[in-house]
């Protein structure tokens, strides 16, 4: 009955995004999202992927291609850097957004995510997203560095205006071994 925590995540962002919409994958890793959010948004739309792994880029575009999807592009740089290569349509408008925190399955883990570049490419997020739309994370916090980032994230998650956004944290917590849980950011309506 209860959905685990990845396809929450999708149903979610199922909702959120509209066809020929601009979305971002902040964390392209094996590019699974990458390929469920091109999917959503069609051949119109179009998805900004990033990673910091020349590993992570090339799975992801090769998903995209065993795909026949065109609608990406997968980005070698960190999503802190992500306003640099929105082109100006995608500017205060983007129909929804996903993080993976962690290490990339399968990988160097020393390479993951960290604080400051997590929560500096959330509020560039937050700047662009529509609004009633959703940016969702994926927490993933069991590694080293992990309950440094989650608690940095909540931290600042937390102490968003109630009047701009609702987040909901999504858990379950009875599981042993640090499962990952999901943050998912609303940005509401302003009333004028
Ligand atoms: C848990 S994995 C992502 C899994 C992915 N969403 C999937 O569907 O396979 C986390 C990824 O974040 C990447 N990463 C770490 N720091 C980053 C940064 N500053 N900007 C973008 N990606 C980063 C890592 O290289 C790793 O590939």
């Amino acid at each position: 009955m209860l959905k685990r925590v990845i396809p929450f995540a999708h149903e979610l962002l199922q909702q959120s995004v509209k066809p020929g919409e601009f979305v971002i994958d902040a964390t392209a890793g094996n590019g699974y999202d990458t390929v469920m959010l091109a999917s959503l948004v069609g051949p119109s739309g179009h998805v900004f992927s990033f990673d910091i792994q020349k590993q992570a880029v090339d799975n992801t575009v090769s998903r995209l291609k065993e795909q026949h999807l065109e609608q990406a592009t997968v980005i070698h740089d960190g999503h802190e850097h992500l306003e640099d290569y929105l082109p100006e349509e995608a500017l205060f408008n983007l129909g929804g957004a996903i993080f993976n925190l962690g290490y990339l399955p399968g990988s160097d883990k020393q390479v993951v995510t960290i604080p400051e570049t997590t929560i500096a490419a959330v509020e560039s997020i937050l700047k662009h997203l529509k609004e009633e739309r959703l940016c969702v994370l994926v927490v993933y916090h069991g590694h080293p560095g992990g309950e440094e980032e989650k608690n940095a994230l909540l931290q600042y998650l937390s102490e968003l205006d109630q009047k701009t956004y609702q987040v909901l944290k999504y858990q379950f917590i009875n599981q042993k071994n640090n499962p990952p849980f999901l943050l998912a950011i609303e940005k509401k309506k302003t009333r004028s």
